[in-house]
């Protein structure tokens, strides 16, 4: 009998689900005071990150935000960012009227400190990297180069839920650290933002901008800010405890899931890892996230050869796509041209869309994309690994023959 396709990720467990039906059954739907489950999942992060302080947020965009507004970044400001990212760890920066500069990665999908300081401007006031796919560059370089430069080092941590650096887990490197817990990734409440700090007054700031006074006249946690606590500074940008109670569930059972995820993804290398390589990433980074499972061609083979072998893929069963995050400066693009628009924040964008360059001054990261197949992650978390059997085998056969490495 052939192997079905299993119910894409996020999958709960029996006795969250219960408790999702209790709290609906109680009305208990929202949440102001960031209380019960809400403050049981923003204390459990805080274990799993070295003990930093944790703020929730209803998505990983609205943490990325509170996380640039916390840091003051504001008109003018240049901040540099992958141009190989989810356009959120960009766009939040256009509502606060600071400038995203975007940096081509060339050794791998990760920026290296190298290269960001070879963009380093007089108006640089700030850093945003992203652990692409769950692996990261070295940090340590990262973190030394930031601080060396007193520039705010912010890590989009969304695809690396269960990510480590010399054994750390990757939310404690740099000033702020966000994670999305929304739509599949390995820890998902449906929708949802972490925002990690070590420094209490970030903290502090990230939640008068995402709270409200229920949480801000009793949470704030540094003297200074507490007269604000009564106003807060107005975003509704709340966690719904049905999703804190959700992603408490993959949170607490993070360590089994990735143990799941890591034996899909065995046999999946022992396969496609046999044809393609695994992009480049630091060797000290222990990746068990994999958000979106990433194959590049071999370097001696054609960029001309990765949509033939798509189509081979695809047709043998294969759930194989080029990777759903594409570089922004080629998203940015599409906005190029028409009229200059009255509204700010469009202008900004359409500033950015001119600026951007395209794959002429981005070549690496558009190269890297182009070279690249994915297989789509959220069938292969799950305890059985029939499926991505499965999927070896049909790729095995796709492959045999055909060369991934001919052209
Ligand atoms: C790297 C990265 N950053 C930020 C986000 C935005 O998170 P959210 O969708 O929770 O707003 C995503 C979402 O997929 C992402 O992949």
């Amino acid at each position: 009998m052939p192997t079905e396709t299993p119910a894409p990720w996020p999958h709960y467990s029996p006795a969250a689900l219960a408790r999702v039906t209790d709290m609906v059954r109680r009305g208990a739907t929202f949440d102001y005071a960031g209380s019960g489950v809400v403050a049981e999942l923003e204390s459990t992060f805080s274990a799993a990150q070295g003990g930093r302080h944790v703020v929730s947020f209803n998505s990983g965009t609205s943490a990325l935000f509170a996380a640039f507004a916390a840091l003051g970044l504001g008109p003018g400001d240049e901040v540099l960012v992958p141009s190989w990212t989810f356009f959120a760890t960009a766009s939040p920066l256009l509502w606060l009227g600071a400038v995203p500069v975007l940096v081509d990665s060339s050794a791998g999908p990760g920026v290296t400190a190298r290269e960001f300081a070879a963009r380093v401007t007089r108006r640089t006031r700030a850093i945003a990297t992203t652990h692409l796919f769950g692996d990261t560059v070295d940090l340590d370089e990262l973190v030394a180069f930031a601080r060396a430069r007193d520039l705010p080092l912010v890590t989009d941590c969304s695809h690396a839920h269960a990510t480590t650096f010399d054994g750390a887990p990757v939310g404690t490197f740099g000033d702020i650290a966000v994670f999305s817990i929304g739509a599949r990734k390995m820890i998902s409440g449906g929708h949802g933002g972490l925002l990690v700090t070590a420094d209490p007054a970030l903290a502090d700031l990230a939640t008068l901008v995402g709270h409200f006074k229920p949480r801000t006249r009793h949470q704030l946690r540094t003297a200074d800010l507490r007269r604000l606590g009564e106003f807060a500074l107005g975003g509704n940008l709340r966690m719904s405890p049905l999703s804190a109670a959700l992603a408490l569930d993959h949170l607490e059972r993070l360590d089994e899931i990735s143990a799941h995820h890591l034996a899909n993804l065995a046999l999946l290398d022992a396969v496609l890892g046999r044809h393609l390589d695994r992009p480049r990433a630091s060797e000290r980074s222990d990746n068990r996230t994999r958000y979106d499972i990433v194959y590049e061609l071999r370097p001696e083979v054609p960029t001309a050869r990765r949509d033939a072998l798509l189509a081979e893929l695809t047709q043998a069963g294969v759930p194989a796509r080029a990777p759903a995050t594409r570089p922004v400066h080629r998203i940015v693009a599409t906005a190029q041209g028409g009229a200059p628009a009255t509204n700010p924040l469009v202008r900004r964008l359409q500033k950015l869309a001119a600026g951007a360059g395209g794959d002429l001054e981005m070549p690496s990261s558009a190269r890297q994309h182009d070279r690249m197949i994915s297989l789509e992650s959220e069938y292969f978390y799950g305890a059985d690994t029939a499926y991505a059997s499965e999927v070896a085998r049909r790729a095995k056969r796709a492959l045999a023959g055909t060369g991934a490495a001919d052209s």
